[in-house]
């Protein structure tokens, strides 16, 4: 068996991926990078049998190494993977992958071109509601679809997401829902017209969008209306609407519902579901123990996806409706 060593970057939501990593099928997790003094100081302490440091090429010069868990902020995602590509390393990359269409094209040249495996953490794919949802309605025929990722967590806006240059709450929050729909659907949207605006934050540090209405539409005339609303007064959630043929099926705050002509039914799946968020990352190390496990997510579907939102993006610069060219 492949023996996995891994090396993390940031150790925010890094540390899930260490909890995910560390000990699955032998999986190790032999250097952490951190670059706050603090955490470094308690990383250290915390965990004296791995390597703690704050220099990011101790992980990529370490022959031993050949998983990179990337959970730095957006703005270093780009370069760390060109050095994972460029060590041999496969990568688990936290969204989004770069932030403009040039740096997504060199990516996919370059790893494209090695055989090399790469895995965004999509954790709504592996979310117990949402993957019986897709389940409920696969024979069904969908026409309209709704997704809010409402974020509940303003405070967050006012750390490192003010201070770098090409932040976006599409590719920083919307992307979850936005990949969710195409999952769903299992289709990718031919156009894309996005708004967004900056009432609740235009006079704070923050100087970006803090919230998008994004309208995808998929062949066979399929719609879905999806909002990255980081702003909301309002819990951390995923409001969900598929609208089928036969059933209407949603996510409130209420509760999940099943909707047919007859009936409505509680849905008795869990969520949020943060129990089974691990299973994207193990299905990734499987995949790279043996090929023969398909993944969770496809490479193209990542690069679909990040195709989507930076069209979104483009639409609300250009201030209209943009043909999506799938790279
Ligand atoms: N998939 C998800 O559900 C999800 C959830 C939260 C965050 N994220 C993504 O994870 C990334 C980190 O966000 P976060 O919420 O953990 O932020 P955070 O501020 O909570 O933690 C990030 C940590 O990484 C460290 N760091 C940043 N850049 C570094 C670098 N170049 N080298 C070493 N250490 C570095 C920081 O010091 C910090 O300790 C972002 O890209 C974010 O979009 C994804």
């Amino acid at each position: 068996m492949k023996k996995i060593s891994a090396g993390i970057i940031g150790f925010g939501i890094g540390q899930k991926h260490f909890e995910a990593i560390q000990n699955y099928k032998k999986a190790k997790v032999k250097t952490i990078c951190e670059k706050n003094i603090k955490k470094l100081k308690y990383l250290k302490k915390k965990f004296p049998k791995i390597k703690i440091t704050n220099r990011e090429n101790d992980i990529f010069f370490d022959k031993d190494i050949n998983l990179v868990s990337i959970a730095s902020y957006d703005n270093y995602h780009y370069s760390q993977i060109l050095k994972s590509i460029k060590s041999k390393k496969n990568i688990i990359i936290e969204k989004p992958m770069c932030l403009n269409l040039k740096q997504l094209k060199n990516i996919k040249k370059l790893i494209s071109n090695s055989n090399l495996k790469i895995m965004s953490n999509m954790v709504l794919r592996v979310n117990d509601l949402f993957s019986n949802i897709k389940k409920k309605i696969s024979k069904d025929d969908i026409f309209y679809i709704e997704a809010d990722y409402i974020w509940g967590r303003i405070k967050k806006l006012f750390g490192w997401r003010s201070n770098i240059n090409d932040y976006s709450i599409i590719l920083g929050a919307g992307i979850h829902v936005i990949d969710l729909v195409m999952w769903m659907l299992n289709k990718r949207p031919h156009s894309v017209l996005a708004l967004a605006n900056n009432i609740v934050t235009s006079k704070t540090i923050f100087k970006k969008n803090s919230m998008a209405l994004i309208i995808l539409e998929f062949p066979g005339n399929i719609i879905a209306k999806i909002t990255a609303n980081s702003v909301a007064v309002h819990e951390h959630f995923h409001e969900i609407k598929v609208f089928t043929n036969k059933k209407t099926i949603n996510n409130t705050l209420k509760g999940s519902f099943t909707y047919t002509k007859n009936n409505i039914t509680k849905n008795k799946f869990s969520y949020p579901d943060r129990t089974n968020r691990k299973k994207l990352i193990h299905n990734f190390i499987d995949h790279i123990i043996s090929n023969k496990k398909k993944l969770v997510m496809s490479k193209k579907e990542q690069f679909d996806l990040m195709s989507v939102c930076l069209a979104a993006e483009e639409s609300i610069k250009k201030n209209k409706k943009i043909k999506i060219k799938y790279i």
